[in-house]
């Protein structure tokens, strides 16, 4: 038995996806959950401030002794060095161990511009489904506008010119590969109603809860959940009070 949080990180308000399936699979679980609102979007950014800012949320959470870190953000997940993740507790990044529907044919990534660029999600599909179509899909200023609280209008706009550019409107099946984008689901299956959208937030908690219960380190009572945003509560707060109901929200500041 662990009684200590489990940390989580991410660029903002996606990583709540990720946290709210922790915290429906394992709810006595703690958490302390850093959203770095404040240089968000990640996504955006060259991969050497991705790697630094990565680094600082790492230390914030390890100073909350935490013991186990998920990385809810999958720009971070792939564009940090393996050094990142040699810790004494376990990194755990974002997984992409989707289940594949049978008769998937063209199958979309939907990303962030920088975890596209790193082209991991093609290796790993196109190895594991070679009978795939697969297509790649940046989605420029999306997560931005996700974190700004933009109108439905924007938001379809986004997503329908990312689609029609990188030719994912006859795609079937897709995953998002950003964890901003399971929050507005319903944007992405209004503009794609034929597409089956797949989350990798489940397994990714799997992954680092399969790991915490062969420790014998699962929390043994109910715990304490806070989550620290550096920037932007307005926004943040009733999103977390909404999901995880009365829990402590609080600013954080990373040290750079
Ligand atoms: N939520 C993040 C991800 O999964 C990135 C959003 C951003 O661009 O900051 O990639």
């Amino acid at each position: 038995m662990d009684n200590r949080p489990i940390g989580i990180m991410d660029s903002g308000i996606g990583g709540l996806t990720v946290a709210r399936v922790l915290h429906e699979t394992y709810p006595e679980e703690g958490i302390v959950f850093l959203g770095d609102t404040k240089r968000n979007p990640y996504g955006e950014r060259s991969r050497d401030d991705i790697v630094r800012f990565s680094f600082a949320i790492k230390d914030f959470l390890k100073e909350h002794q935490v013991k186990m870190i998920l990385i809810a953000c999958n720009t971070i997940s792939f564009n940090v060095p393996p050094a990142f993740f040699e810790e004494d507790i376990p990194v755990i990044k974002m997984s992409m161990e989707v289940k594949m529907p049978e008769d998937a044919k063209r199958f979309a990534v939907f990303a962030t511009p920088a975890t596209i660029a790193t082209h991991a999600h093609k290796a790993y599909f196109q190895k594991k489904y070679p009978q795939l179509d697969f297509v790649e899909v940046p989605c420029d200023g999306l997560a931005a506008a996700i974190e700004r609280n933009a109108d439905e209008n924007t938001l379809s706009a986004l997503v329908k010119q990312a689609a029609e550019e990188y030719h994912a409107l006859d795609a079937d099946t897709a995953i998002w590969s950003c964890t901003h984008y399971p929050l507005i689901a319903d944007v992405f299956r209004k503009v794609l109603p034929k597409v089956r959208f797949l989350d990798p937030a489940l397994p990714t908690v799997e992954t680092g809860m399969d790991i915490l219960r062969a420790h014998d380190a699962l929390a043994g009572a109910m715990q304490e959940k806070v989550f620290y945003f550096t920037e932007g509560l307005e926004n943040s707060a009733p999103l977390v009070k909404k999901i995880f109901g009365d829990v402590k929200v609080e600013k954080g500041a990373l040290t750079l």
